[in-house]
């Protein structure tokens, strides 16, 4: 018996993770476990119900929780709330940070049939692969941050970036272990010709790989990377970097997939893992069946793997969203002539069809 913490928030969030326990109910069944789902309230839709984007009770429910399932937060409607009670601000970044979560992997997979969903060359994507795993609880995420008024008038805005050598260092052990178990070859990405913090980053990657010199190490300036990444994307497996550099690099990478809403992530390190699909809350497509649910549902996949050690069962949910794509089945995101469009709660159920099929 497992228990999840389920965490809908806000705009699609509440149409696409009802898809993910379709499939994890799936397995369930075919596989004999039991499944229990709690549901909290988090973000935009705390804050309406209890007045905090982040209720106590939501994170007692996860502490209890042998993993959660998360939604997506935010929307134009809390936007002008003040910092802390912005659902940015006052729940994700404090779930982050409550829950010790400071290892992110986002999953770039690029999915066969999707070749012609990104809005880049077909010949430089095939076979994209790349683990990105970003440090989730320090930076200039969570620096100080400060304003002052200055003397002609203006102000001043201040946000820190700090990292300790142990917040790098268990983010790249992380990272060295994951490199063994793919194809060993491991990219730290800084910006050690400007940033201090980056030059602590870079002497700590390069005296952690003489512990494991089975893993080629390559350095990159994150500017390179970004660069690289769309010019030749398969020279990656796994990367890692910090906080910001990963906010914007997975945004970057998610086109690789043909589209943002096939990016999965896992974010552990504490002592129960969270789960979410990279993308945010859509609020210009919610409510209408229109989002695409297997982000999530692959995060759910993520679930099952890293925080309930269940391979065998992740890998189905995983063979089953390939099954529906191959077999030329689209949410409106990854619509093509030729394809078969289906909604939100129609992909969901297809794909929960196909866990019990294989
Ligand atoms: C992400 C998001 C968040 C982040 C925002 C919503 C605070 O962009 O998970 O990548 O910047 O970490
Ligand atoms: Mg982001």
């Amino acid at each position: 018996m497992y228990r999840i913490a389920v965490l809908p928030g806000d705009g699609i969030g509440v149409e696409i993770v009802p898809q993910a326990i379709k499939s994890l109910q799936a397995i369930g069944d075919k596989f004999g476990h039991q499944f229990n789902f709690s549901e909290a309230l988090i973000g935009g839709a705390a804050y309406d119900a209890v007045g905090h984007p982040l209720p106590e009770a939501t994170l007692d429910l996860c502490r209890s929780s042998d993993a959660v399932l998360l939604g997506a937060i935010g929307g134009p409607k809390w936007d002008d709330l003040p910092v802390h009670l912005r659902p940015e601000a006052g729940a994700l970044l404090p779930i982050r940070k409550e829950l010790a979560l400071y290892a992110n992997l986002r999953l770039c997979t690029l999915f066969p049939g999707l070749l012609h969903a990104s809005t880049l060359k077909k010949d430089v994507l095939q076979d994209v692969d790349i683990l990105v795993i970003r440090e989730l609880t320090g930076g200039l995420y969570f620096g100080d941050k400060s304003r002052e008024k200055t003397p002609d008038g203006g102000e001043k805005a201040t946000d820190v970036l700090t990292y300790s050598t142990l917040e790098i260092e268990r983010i790249v052990r992380f990272a060295y272990q994951a490199a063994r178990q793919r194809s060993k070859r491991l990219c730290s990405v800084d910006k050690a010709n400007v940033l201090e913090s980056s030059r602590l980053w870079r002497e700590t990657v390069q005296k952690l790989a003489l512990e494991y010199p089975d893993v080629e190490t390559v350095h990159m300036y994150v500017d390179n990377c970004s660069m690289q990444l769309i010019r030749n994307p398969r020279q990656f497996d796994v990367i890692v970097t910090e906080n910001m550099f990963g906010d914007i690099l997975t945004d970057e990478a998610s086109m690789l997939t043909g589209s943002i809403g096939m990016l999965p992530s896992a974010s552990i390190g504490g002592e129960v893992g969270l789960y979410e699909p990279a993308h945010g809350s859509a609020p210009d497509i919610a409510g209408q069946n229109k989002a695409n649910p297997l982000a999530t549902i692959l995060s759910a996949a993520m679930l099952l793997r890293y925080s309930l050690q269940l391979e065998k069962e992740a890998r189905v949910v995983e063979e089953a969203v390939r099954k529906v794509l191959q077999e030329d089945y689209r949410t409106p995101d990854l619509a093509e002539p030729g394809k078969k469009v289906l909604g939100t709660a129609e992909m969901g159920d297809l794909v929960a069809k196909t866990i019990r099929e294989i």
